[in-house]
């Protein structure tokens, strides 16, 4: 990459005036009223973004791209699992958007509604999330690998007016009827939607709730029929966008609320500044629109700059072979690939040599991005070396909704060095502290926090949970989003970051609670106590892994409870989970106090060394785990 890097000036010059900064990258923006001040400290929990600003989100993604780009793709849908394949034009996706959003007014939606949106990959989904934009509706997009408790959940605490949804979703090994999941959901929540709108797709019929649920397509054909067409409503800059659950470090998931228009600014400068993306180019973001990389880098930035955006529904391997990704770029002049780290882990086992790249043309392709997970340097050292170009670890959070760190290509770039994000993008003031809060120095471990105020694009709240937003993020280092991620800094600035100080998980990229795990395991009868750990994977990152201690009195075959187990986190969180491993055993090792010892636990699986903690209660127990794990054949 360029020795010429313009980011330790951009930095600078961003810690100088930032709100200059912020201000001038509001001119990729069309503004239908321009903000009263670039940044207002008085308003929310740390200040908020424009305000006074009137914008509307969908018309700079589509409509002001369709008059000068009408003809040029927005939106690129592949879809191995069926064989589908099809492109809508700016012109096309602004018609299927306005259709949309007229149907969705005639449901009763109005600015400021919520509206869930459970869908599989496929191009409505992106035509939802924008109709909602354009009316300004509030989306709140559920992963399909959901279960109906976890979607009910989502329900109850967004109270939509609406559901957006189709009959199925599709993976290699079978079809996800939908409807079934989200008929349960509804029945579980408390808060019951006026309408679902149900896209019938051919692989599964889904039944129809009369004076409830309306199809799609029907409505959609009737809107056009009759010319509807929604027009953009203005909202304000720091209107909701958009509400997001992510894991919290208990079953209770966090919505994470995104405002309009610093999302726009920071999307906009990421793409250009971050990516090196152009207008008129492909982008494809390889991950799912259930997922804040899905809603940031799938739908919104690249249509905000009129890049063209691709929608996958398949898989890195088996959809049908670990060439697909080199399939995709080739077929379609894709110029720039963002993906999680563990898709490539995929990719290189299943095709070491990468022999299956030399049947495609990647000679326009620029780079490759990694995040959502740590990205393990022999993975980046692979990718490179087959790919030949650079290849870029970047660190961010559903939280933050763009990087927080990274390797600014669009600025030209900096050295890479394996094992790290590389540096702060601006807006971001990155500091190790420990535990009292105080800078650490280089190269030595502690709690990576963030000066306030975060920038544009970072969520300014959660969801109706103002208190639960300061607790959970503000508090424990006054003045500082504390990121829950722990690292070090190196003496060149560099970023590394080795995991969560919570009990968040990461597998194959998925953000998991595993003290959501913990209360599911507890809820089984037979279960006196529990603990959930993540564990090394060589695939997927990281795999949670159960320990239970059944109650006194219990005599059935501990094997029949260990899959029930497994089975009641698939039904009640759902097969995105990937809980495969439950394993009895007589007692948990604890402190003194009776705190579980869950890092050791984690230290003794993963084959990593320990030392004995000086507060355990009875030493013998961690005997007993690790011979437990060596029975699974987990160790
Ligand atoms: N709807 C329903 N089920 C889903 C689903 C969806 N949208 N996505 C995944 N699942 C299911 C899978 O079918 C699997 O079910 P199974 O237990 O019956 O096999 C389970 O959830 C676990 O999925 P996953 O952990 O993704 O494993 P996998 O074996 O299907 O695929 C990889 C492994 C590495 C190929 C895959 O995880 C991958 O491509 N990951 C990319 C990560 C990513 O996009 N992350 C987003 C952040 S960037
Ligand atoms: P999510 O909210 O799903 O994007 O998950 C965010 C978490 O994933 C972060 O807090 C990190 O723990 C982890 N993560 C994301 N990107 C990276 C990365 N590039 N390197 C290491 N960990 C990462």
């Amino acid at each position: 990459m360029s020795a010429a890097t313009a980011y330790h000036e951009t930095y600078a010059r961003w810690r100088k005036e930032p709100e200059a900064f912020w201000g001038d990258a509001a001119s990729a923006i069309d503004w239908i009223r321009q903000p009263d001040a670039v940044f207002d400290a008085a308003e929310g929990a740390y200040g908020r973004w424009f305000p006074g600003a009137l914008c509307n989100t969908c018309w700079n993604a589509v409509d002001r791209h369709a008059a000068s780009r009408g003809e040029q793709a927005a939106l690129i849908y592949d879809s191995p699992v069926t064989g589908a394949k099809r492109t809508l034009t700016y012109r096309d996706l602004l018609g299927e958007v306005e259709a949309l959003g007229a149907v969705l007014q005639d449901m009763g939606v109005a600015k400021g509604d919520r509206v869930i949106v459970y869908m599989p990959m496929i191009p409505e989904a992106v035509i939802a999330m924008l109709a909602c934009a354009r009316i300004g509706a509030v989306h709140s997009v559920v992963f399909g690998g959901f279960a109906a408790k976890e979607l009910a959940t989502r329900i109850d605490d967004a109270k939509p007016k609406a559901i957006l949804t189709a009959s199925c979703g599709i993976e290699p090994n079978r079809v996800v009827a939908y409807k079934p999941l989200l008929d349960e959901a509804i029945a579980l929540s408390s808060s019951k939607p006026d309408g679902v709108l149900l896209l019938q797709r051919a692989q599964a019929a889904a039944g129809m709730v009369e004076g409830r649920d309306l199809d799609w397509a029907q409505a959609v054909a009737a809107a056009k029929a009759a010319g509807r067409k929604a027009p953009c409503v203005p909202v304000a800059s720091t209107d909701p966008l958009y509400v997001l659950y992510t894991s919290g470090t208990t079953g209770k998931p966090k919505g994470v609320v995104r405002d309009n228009g610093g999302h726009m600014v920071a999307l906009a400068w990421s793409m250009a500044n971050m990516y090196g993306a152009r207008p008129g180019e492909v982008f494809w973001a390889a991950s799912d629109v259930g997922w804040v990389v899905g809603h940031s880098y799938i739908v919104y930035a690249p249509l905000l700059i009129g890049a063209t955006t691709v929608v996958y529904e398949g898989k890195p391997v088996g959809t049908p072979d670990a060439g697909a990704f080199w399939r995709m770029i080739s077929e379609y002049d894709i110029r720039i690939l963002f993906t999680a780290p563990t898709a490539f882990r995929a990719i290189k086992k299943e095709d070491p040599r990468a022999e299956l790249l030399a049947r495609y043309d990647m000679s326009r392709f620029r780079a490759l991005f990694l995040a959502g997970e740590r990205a393990d340097p022999d993975t980046v050292a692979w990718a490179e070396r087959i790919l030949g170009v650079p290849v870029i670890d970047h660190w961010w959070q559903t939280e933050t909704g763009w990087p927080i760190v990274g390797n600014p290509l669009g600025l030209g770039g900096l050295p890479v060095k394996h094992g790290s994000p590389t540096v702060p993008m601006p807006g971001w003031d990155v500091q190790v502290v420990d535990e009292g809060g105080k800078p650490v120095p280089p190269n030595t471990m502690g709690s990576i926090v963030v000066k306030l105020p975060l920038p544009p694009g970072a969520l300014p709240t959660l969801w109706q949970a103002d208190d639960r937003f300061k607790e959970s993020y503000l508090s424990a280092f006054p003045g500082f989003y504390n990121t829950s991620d722990a690292g070090f800094v190196d003496e060149d600035g560099y970023l590394f970051i080795m995991g969560r100080t919570d009990d968040i998980i990461n597998v194959a990229g998925h953000r998991l609670s595993t003290g959501g795990m913990e209360e599911v395991l507890a809820s089984h009868p037979d279960v006196a106590e529990c603990a959930v750990i993540g564990i090394k994977d060589a695939l997927k990152g990281e795999q949670p892994c159960g320990f239970v201690v059944l109650k006194s009195g219990v005599n059935r075959s501990p094997l029949e409870i260990e899959k029930e187990i497994v089975q009641l986190v698939r039904d009640k969180i759902g097969p995105v989970a990937a809980f495969k491993i439950a394993i009895t055993v007589n007692r948990l090792p604890k402190t003194r106090s009776g705190k579980i010892l869950r890092g050791t636990m984690k230290k003794i699986a993963d084959g990593d060394t320990w030392s004995m903690p000086a507060t355990i209660d009875d030493p013998a127990v961690l005997d007993e785990i690790a011979s437990a794990l060596h029975g699974k054949g987990v160790v």
